[in-house]
């Protein structure tokens, strides 16, 4: 008997320590935020959801390495060209990471990348530090936005990529009176759908850019619709780019080991079975994420099960994003909504983090509950749907354009009407097991399809010989 004792506790030990290696490759790999997990869930919103220190990650970089290194890239032609890109402000928002992430695939295929930040802290930051660095360590050229230095590259360069409408402001600022010879080569990506953006201030040079490059269809027709009611100008010729999924992200969801891993240790730290059923929103907590209206049918979900005596396993609501010190009224709302009609054992709230992975790994359903106009794109919903799970998300921005209805999973109405849908969904998908996994797989297929790092490369090398041919024959 007495020799189990070693041989088991050796076991345990062992995958506690593999636990804690994967877990760090993990968080080694949120340090190339814009790989694994780019524009969070929404580049529409700039607010920051990520507050992790950055450190020194050598085994991230050369896997970047290797990704470059084994497929021949569609965005090869750029070798040797130079391309300045301009970024509003440099921080972990999803906008700055996926224009460095744009920067590696163009530095991966041979590219001159050189980069400037519009508005800076006067400060040390230790965040832009950390970015900057990072930077330089591939061989981006990182330099002032303002001074000669900014103006010459700019007018040498064969491409120039503004990223989000806020970064217009740049271009009278400092290019001045070469304006107009700069524009020709200007690529605009925008990823912005909120009233304020519509400013004249940022956005007057954008009829007579090369292009605009916008993460969604629906963004795309909003801001032809907007300028053109509001402003009287007229988009340039505008390209939509759906985002893809990083191929770091790809591994761990294809690994199914490091998969169950992960969901064993997240659900022991919830305090829920393996059996539970778990409904997740990832997002930054606020009401534009609707995770109040989420938190109300999961309620009224809770409701109909009793009622109608269905014999389903427990449900449990998980809210990953939480930050009281941001949202204090409205996450206070929702711990209020909680005690009140007391669930508390059935609802998580989870703080914010940038590793995103254990917990799609760990949840049953992902919840995409943004309000309003939507989400931009909404990259968390790729990447749920490459773990393999159903999405449940509102009818609108990006959302409608990556969820088929009923067959990837359901979309219900935003705001208070999509309520009972909602409830209806979580229903669903909690009493018809086949149903949750196949929609699930489906998901899964269409990512392989459509949502991949590699498409989206093929997706920005169109749009990028199409911009180079234009400023090209302007000259
Ligand atoms: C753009 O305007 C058209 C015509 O007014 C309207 O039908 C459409 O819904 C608008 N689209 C968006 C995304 O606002
Ligand atoms: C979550 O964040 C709050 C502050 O916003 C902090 O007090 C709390 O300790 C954090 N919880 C965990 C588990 O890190
Ligand atoms: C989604 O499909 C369901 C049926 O599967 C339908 O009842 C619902 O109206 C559809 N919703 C949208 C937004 O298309």
């Amino acid at each position: 008997m007495a020799k189990h004792t070693p041989s088991t506790s050796t076991l345990c030990f062992q995958k506690k320590r593999w636990l804690l290696i994967l877990l760090a490759l993990l968080s080694i790999s949120t340090a190339v935020a814009f790989i694994i997990r780019a524009a969070y869930d929404s580049s529409c919103d700039r607010s920051q959801r990520f507050d992790l220190p950055l450190g020194n990650e050598k085994s991230a970089e050369s896997s970047v390495k290797d990704r470059i290194g084994v497929v021949a890239s569609p965005l090869s032609f750029m070798k040797s060209k130079v391309v300045l890109l301009v970024s509003h402000e440099l921080s972990l928002s999803g906008g700055p990471l996926l224009l460095m992430e744009l920067a590696f695939l163009l530095r991966g295929v041979g590219a001159e990348v050189c980069w400037i930040t519009n508005q800076k802290p006067s400060g040390t930051d230790e965040v832009i530090y950390n970015l900057e660095n990072k930077m330089l360590d591939r061989g981006v050229q990182v330099f002032s936005a303002k001074g000669q230095e900014a103006i010459d590259t700019a007018l040498k360069a064969d491409l120039v990529v503004l990223n989000t409408a806020v970064a217009g402001k740049w271009l009278d600022a400092v290019l001045n009176k070469d304006v107009p010879r700069v524009l020709p080569k200007v690529l605009w990506w925008i990823h912005e759908m909120r009233g304020h953006y519509f400013k004249l201030d940022y956005v007057k040079h954008l009829p007579y850019v090369a292009g605009s490059m916008i993460d969604s269809h629906v963004t795309a027709e909003y801001w032809q619709n907007r300028t053109q009611e509001r402003l009287k100008i007229k988009m340039p010729k505008t390209y939509v780019v759906h985002l893809g999924n990083s191929k770091e992200l790809m591994d761990v969801a294809e690994d199914n080991v490091a998969k169950r891993v992960l969901r064993e240790h997240v659900r022991e730290s919830l305090g829920v079975r393996n059996d539970d059923i778990l409904f997740a929103a990832i997002n930054s907590v606020s009401r534009g994420k609707g995770q109040d209206l989420f938190l109300r049918s999961f309620h009224e979900s809770l409701q109909l099960i009793k009622q109608k005596k269905l014999q389903v396993p427990s449900i449990h609501a998980v809210i990953v994003g939480s930050d009281m010190s941001v949202q204090t009224k409205f996450e206070t709302e929702l711990r209020d909504f909680v005690a009140r009609n007391q669930i508390q054992h059935r609802v998580h709230f989870v703080n914010k983090t940038l590793t995103v992975a254990p917990y799609l790994a760990a949840i049953d359903v992902l919840v995409q509950n943004s309000q309003g106009r939507g989400e931009c794109f909404g990259r968390i919903t790729i990447e749920a749907m490459a773990f393999q799970l159903p999405v449940l998300g509102t009818s609108a921005g990006g959302t409608a354009e990556i969820v088929v209805n009923g067959s990837t999973g359901f979309l219900h109405p935003a705001g208070k009407e999509g309520i009972t849908p909602l409830a209806t969904n979580i229903v669903k998908l909690a009493t018809q097991v086949e149903k949750r996994l196949t929609m699930g797989k489906r998901g899964y297929v269409r990512v392989k399809q459509m949502f991949l790092e590699r498409h989206m490369a093929d997706r920005i090398a169109g749009v990028l010989k199409d911009v180079l041919q234009k400023a090209k024959s302007h000259h």
